[in-house]
C-alpha cells in the first residue's frame, strides 16, 4: 500500500518537494514505462488539488502520442508545434497557461478546461514526453506548480 495523504500545512515548495520523493520511490526498481507513467499519473492526481485531467503524452516520431492519465478520454494524437503540449514538445518549454482560451491553437480535449501546465520530460538532450495537467480553474497553476511538476518530470527522465 502506499499512503497518499499530503500534509496541507505544508507550502508549495516543500509539498512539491515531498511529492517528488514519492515519485522517485515508486519508480525506484521498475523499469517499466507504462506502469511507471501510471503510477506517477495517478500521484500527481492524489497530491494536487483542483485538477480534471492529469498525465503523459510520449514524443514518437514528430508527435506526440497519449500515454497514461486519469480524466476524460483525450485525443491521441497531437503533431509537434500543435497546442499547448505540443508547444511543450517542440520548444521543450515548459507551458504556463492561465487560460487556455487565450491560447493560440489550444486543443480542447476536455470543455471544461481552464488553464493547462505542460512539463517537457527531457531525457539524453531531447524531449521524450510531456506530462500535462489541466484544471476547471482559470490561472490555477503558478511557478510553484511547474518547478514542483519539473521535479517529476526529472524523476520520469530517468526511466523514459
Ligand atoms: N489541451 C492540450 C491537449 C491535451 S488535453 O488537455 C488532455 C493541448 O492544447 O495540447
Amino acid at each position: 500500500m502506499f499512503d497518499l495523504a499530503p500534509d496541507p500545512s505544508l507550502s508549495k515548495p516543500m509539498l512539491y518537494a515531498s511529492l517528488a520523493r514519492s515519485a522517485a520511490a515508486l519508480v525506484e526498481g521498475e523499469r517499466d514505462p507504462i506502469a511507471n507513467m501510471a503510477n506517477l499519473a495517478a500521484l500527481i492526481w492524489h497530491s494536487v488539488p483542483g485538477l480534471n485531467w492529469a498525465g503523459f503524452y510520449r514524443a514518437i516520431g514528430d508527435e506526440l502520442v497519449l500515454g497514461p492519465f486519469i480524466g476524460k478520454p483525450a485525443c491521441i494524437r497531437i503533431p509537434f508545434g500543435i497546442g499547448v503540449c505540443g508547444t511543450a514538445a517542440a520548444s521543450g518549454a515548459i507551458q504556463l497557461v492561465a487560460d487556455v482560451e487565450a491560447f493560440p491553437g489550444h486543443i480542447a480535449c476536455d470543455a471544461e478546461s481552464r488553464s493547462e501546465l505542460v512539463v517537457p520530460v527531457i531525457s539524453s538532450g531531447r524531449v521524450c514526453a510531456v506530462i500535462d495537467l489541466d484544471s476547471p480553474e482559470l490561472g490555477r497553476f503558478d511557478e510553484d506548480d511547474s518547478a514542483g511538476i519539473a521535479l517529476i518530470a526529472a524523476v520520469a527522465a530517468q526511466f523514459l
